[in-house]
């Protein structure tokens, strides 16, 4: 069910340009438009990735329709894409939301973080999970997350102890480059992928550093690939449908690959893994 948007607080940097908006359940959206300067696709991709990256246990924003309608719009003048020197307007209907997981006039969000504080992340493993995912997916973007401090809420035994005390945790953002972005395509660059602090790696040994997540990959049902792809709002698809399918289907052939990937990640860039003998 799309949830209503209220409040336009501010556009957010980067390409799609975003909007960060306050929604009818009170909580605030960074919402990426259907008309964003990347591509519709975007949206898509960002959907399904962050409900892929659900089942793989890795911490990322809970995802929402967000409804834009007629009204909100017209009392929102600063709401608008910049193209070129043109002012492009949003269309009302629904849009991709990536809920903030806190606060933003109470609990200050970071796009970077020192090294220092980096070594200190509650869920540092998630950056390992996160570069099997990306070498699956093809993200032909960089690795992108938040940091922000709070207590652990979406624990999983799988990341180890749950931590007693409040601490600072990556959130993984930005997945619109999956897929190779509007192509839906794979190309295998081998840095594609990568966090540019690689000390979140340093842990890395081997290749088997990557488990438990290569056999979640490998085994990563169609079931969860389905139940998301039926979520896709019909306006976003706009005789997308083949195409979509012909991708995740060419996405489950690719299950297998993620070992060697990362293996000829190591060979082209081997400082990204500063233990792996
Ligand atoms: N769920 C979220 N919680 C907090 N901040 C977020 C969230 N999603 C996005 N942001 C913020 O919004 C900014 C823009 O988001 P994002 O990187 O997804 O957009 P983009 O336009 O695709 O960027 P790029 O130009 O890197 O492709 C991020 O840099 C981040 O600061
Ligand atoms: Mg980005």
């Amino acid at each position: 069910m799309p949830i209503r948007a209220t409040r336009l607080i501010r556009k957010m940097r980067g390409g799609a340009q975003a909007h960060l908006i306050q929604a009818e359940d009170g909580e605030f959206y960074v919402v990426k438009f259907t008309n964003n300067p990347q591509h519709r696709r975007i949206l898509i991709n960002e959907w399904l990735a962050c409900a892929f990256l659900r089942y793989l246990q890795i911490f990322v924003p809970d995802t929402t329709l967000i409804e834009l309608t007629p009204e909100f719009i017209e009392d929102s003048p600063d709401l608008y894409l910049s193209i070129g020197t043109r002012r492009e307007p949003v269309p009302s209907g629904i849009h991709f939301g990536s809920r903030l997981a806190v606060h933003p006039d109470r609990v200050a969000v970071f796009d970077f973080l020192p090294d220092k504080l980096l070594g200190k992340l509650e869920n540092r493993v998630d950056f390992l999970g996160m570069l099997v995912f990306d070498k699956w997916v093809g993200n032909a973007d960089s690795r992108q997350a938040v940091f922000f401090r709070a207590r652990a809420k979406h624990w999983t035994p799988l990341k180890g102890e749950t931590p007693p005390r409040i601490g600072f945790f990556a959130q993984m953002i930005d997945h619109g480059f999956a897929f190779n972005g509007p192509h839906w395509e794979f190309q295998e660059s081998p840095l594609q992928g990568l966090y540019f602090r690689t000390s979140v790696y340093d842990q890395v040994r081997s290749v088997d550093s990557f488990q438990p997540w290569l056999d979640m990959v490998e085994h990563f049902p169609v079931e969860v690939i389905d139940s998301a792809w039926k979520e896709i709002p019909r306006r976003w698809l706009d005789g997308d449908e083949d195409a979509l399918q012909q991708m995740l289907e060419t996405l489950l052939k690719r299950r297998t690959r993620v070992p060697a990937l990362l293996g000829e990640l190591q060979r082209k860039r081997a400082t990204a893994f500063a233990n792996w003998r």
